[in-house]
């Protein structure tokens, strides 16, 4: 395989800024180590961003941010707006994770206005979809899933569709009490997510990086990144320690690319 995939880290509301410099500092180090056909990314908390821009300047550890608002200024408080990210200089602007749709409420439209924001401002929009628990129980995560993508990526170019990542992310896989999902059903899901993508962008949807997260761990991780329409990994607690995440990049780093 030599096709280029994306490994990386949402660190959620976790990591002072002293932790996350430390913690990058460390994975600065290991980037160098890895093969080029990984693209590393980490996204911290908004108040670290700034020092973690100038620690990884001259690595090629990419950062993005977890959320913003879609206009670029006004009377939203406590929102945080694209001028305000670009002027740090982000890459990746994280949309839509199930967090900020459950407790935030959060929806697709929504979605859709921060990603055309985001494509303005030169971001590369990361756009998480996934069905929950019931969703699934009454078999309607096709259906969910396809919904999510028609209505988040509406509106974009073939062009703008080829700057944009997926993560698919199983609401009842993510977190402490999150089930590990079956590698099996993974793979129909993303082979189902990948019709769509080229129904939805006939020349481009072959291209949009398609990640899995979701209690990724060292246990499980190979056997995800083995399926033929995974793209790439978005990780939570297995990446925020850094003796695990490093175990996981060397192990995928000889598994592919040795
Ligand atoms: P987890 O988080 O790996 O801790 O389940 C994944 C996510 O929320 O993106």
């Amino acid at each position: 395989m030599s096709q280029k995939i994306w490994v990386g880290t949402n660190w959620k509301m976790t990591k002072t800024i002293k932790e996350g410099l430390a913690y990058t500092e460390e994975l600065n180090r290991i980037s160098e180590t890895l093969s080029s056909n990984i693209e590393l990314f980490i996204i911290p908390s908004h108040t670290a961003l700034i020092p973690i821009r100038e620690l990884t300047s001259k690595s090629r550890v990419h950062i993005g941010a977890q959320n913003m608002h879609w206009k670029d200024e006004g009377a939203f408080t406590g929102e945080i707006s694209p001028n305000m990210l670009a002027e740090i200089g982000i890459d990746i602007i994280e949309l839509g994770h199930s967090e900020r749709r459950q407790y935030y409420n959060e929806n697709d439209v929504d979605i859709n206005k921060k990603l055309h924001a985001g494509l303005r401002h030169g971001f590369t929009p990361l756009v998480c979809i996934g069905e929950n628990m019931e969703q699934k129980n009454n078999n309607i995560s096709k259906e969910t899933l396809a919904a999510q993508l028609k209505v988040c990526l509406k509106d974009l170019t073939k062009e703008q569709a080829s700057k944009v990542m997926v993560a698919y992310e199983p609401v009842w896989a993510i977190g402490e009490n999150g089930i590990p999902a079956e590698a099996t059903y993974v793979a129909k899901v993303h082979a189902f997510l990948r019709k769509q993508l080229v129904e939805l962008f006939e020349d481009t949807g072959t291209d949009i990086p398609l990640l899995y997260g979701g209690s990724v761990n060292l246990d499980n991780f190979i056997e995800y990144i083995d399926i033929e329409d995974i793209n790439g990994l978005f990780i939570g607690r297995a990446a925020w320690n850094m003796e695990s995440f490093e175990q996981i990049l060397q192990h995928l780093d000889e598994h592919l690319f040795a």
